[in-house]
């Protein structure tokens, strides 16, 4: 048998036996996303009762997180650099931290001890022959955690794609669990008519032969909808979904034209369904790799014609846009929204875009705002920003001076609120 079957063997152990190495006090890393490991936040959550003060640090959390619900609080603090759907009730009742920091510097926290890791929990494919696991669908900052930690715990899962790029050996890992369980899935979203406009608008600004970043949602998944007569997309983004499986099927998206790594696709975590796993799963055009390197603004910078197509919540007159908070209300997070705008903005002929709808809460409120709300933060400011893009158009807003870029951005808003936006710029001397 191979040295390192033995041991393999040897590391093997059940979830609740790896769990018991984890102490109050320690900082516990968990792998990013659909990449998380299940059956070890399970068995960490079972020892609630033994444990106090556990920081849970984590950026989208897809499970159910247990760790972040009522009665949880002595033994569990969770502390995210993303509020999603399953922790935003812990923050809003004070229960949970949120750390603001850019998604390409995450995996320095934990490289530069600035947040040392005790204790990491990820889950890999199983070992190749030469005793390397794939990270699968999340090296992001699961990689960075796990070179730092001074515990590594793995789930071994055979659901778990084998993607190119990011590895590691057995060597590097404490203890494993075997469990074999489907993947965390992300289901398609609703595309509504709304979101299918935007698509159209954001499309019209797309050139063949781009390289693409797409965030996650309705309003990326309708753009891939208007882009299936171009030629020669590429994709280098964060993250990808099934809808661009669709479009490389389709062979629009071929990646030949991409200036860094031709050929291939290039992410750093990836959310879907069964399909997208399996198309990634030992696919030699596929490679995951840490985020310090996808979402480092001078390697996007270097894509020619590199766009990126991002949401937000609120854009004011001036175009600083808020794409984390409603009101003083902290809803999700920069995640790599600002990295591909400042990346994309060095790239030769390249296009950063936020789309939105430019309305919320069924039309009731205008999403292009005269001020943001009081207590938003700026996501992206007003120096960084490139074209916003809502259903009723496109407005360019680099190199527009101050009245210029609130005539733009009215004119995109919903007709049902320009003249009061005019009325409010005037009385604030904006025009
Ligand atoms: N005022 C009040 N409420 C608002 C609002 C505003 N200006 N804008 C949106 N809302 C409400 C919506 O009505 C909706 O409420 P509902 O759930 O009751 O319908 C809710 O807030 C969410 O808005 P929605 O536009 O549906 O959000 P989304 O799920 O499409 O996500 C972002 C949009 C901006 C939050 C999300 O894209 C994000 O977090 N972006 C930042 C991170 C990023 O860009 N990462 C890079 C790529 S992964």
């Amino acid at each position: 048998m191979n040295n390192w079957k033995v041991k393999y063997l040897e590391r093997i152990v059940t979830p609740e036996q790896a769990v018991m190495h984890i102490k109050s006090g320690d900082r516990v890393v968990i792998g990013h996303a659909c990449g998380e490991p299940p059956s070890l936040i399970e068995a960490l959550v079972s020892r609630a009762a033994d444990l106090i003060s556990v920081e849970i640090v984590h950026m989208v959390a897809m499970g159910p997180a247990k760790y972040a619900q009522l009665g949880m609080e002595k033994s569990f603090r969770h502390n995210a650099f993303f509020v999603g759907a399953s922790t935003r009730k812990a923050f809003e009742e004070m229960r949970a931290d949120f750390t603001p920091c850019f998604f390409s510097e995450i995996p320095r926290l934990f490289k530069n001890k600035i947040l040392p890791v005790d204790v990491v929990l990820i889950q890999l494919t199983q070992p190749d022959e030469q005793g390397y696991c794939s990270f699968g669908i999340s090296v992001d900052y699961t990689q960075a955690a796990t070179e730092s930690a001074k515990l590594v715990i793995a789930q071994v899962n055979s659901y778990m794609p084998r993607t190119g790029g990011a590895k590691i050996h057995l060597d590097e890992i404490d203890f494993i669990v075997e469990k074999d369980e489907p993947l965390i899935e992300l289901n398609p979203p609703k595309i509504g008519e709304i979101e299918k406009a935007i698509g159209e608008n954001v499309a019209k600004l797309v050139q063949d032969g781009a390289t693409l970043q797409l965030g996650i949602g309705a309003i990326p998944d309708a753009v891939l909808l208007f882009l299936k007569e171009k030629k020669d997309l590429g994709i280098h983004s964060e993250m990808f979904s099934d809808g661009v499986v669709a479009l490389a099927e389709a062979g629009v998206i071929t990646n030949r034209k991409k200036t860094l790594n031709p050929g291939k696709f290039i992410a750093t975590f990836l959310m879907g369904t069964r399909k997208l796993y399996d198309f990634v799963d030992n696919n030699p055009t596929v490679e995951l790799h840490p985020v310090d390197y996808v979402n480092d603004p001078y390697v996007i910078g270097q894509h020619e014609k590199m766009i990126s197509i991002n949401s937000a919540l609120q854009v004011d007159l001036m175009g600083q846009v808020n794409a984390e908070m409603i009101g003083s209300r902290q809803f999700s997070a920069v995640g790599g929204q600002v990295d591909y705008v400042r990346g994309t903005s060095r790239s030769l002929n390249g296009k950063s875009i936020i789309a939105l709808p430019s309305t919320a809460a069924g039309g009731k409120i205008s999403r292009i705002a005269c001020e943001l709300d009081q207590g938003a933060a700026v996501t992206t400011s007003r120096y960084d920003v490139h074209y916003i893009v809502t259903e009723y158009g496109a407005a360019n807003l680099r190199g527009k001076n101050l009245r210029q870029r609130a005539e733009a951005l009215i004119s995109i808003a919903h007709p049902g609120f320009r003249v009061s936006l005019i009325n409010e710029a005037q009385e604030k001397g904006i025009l």
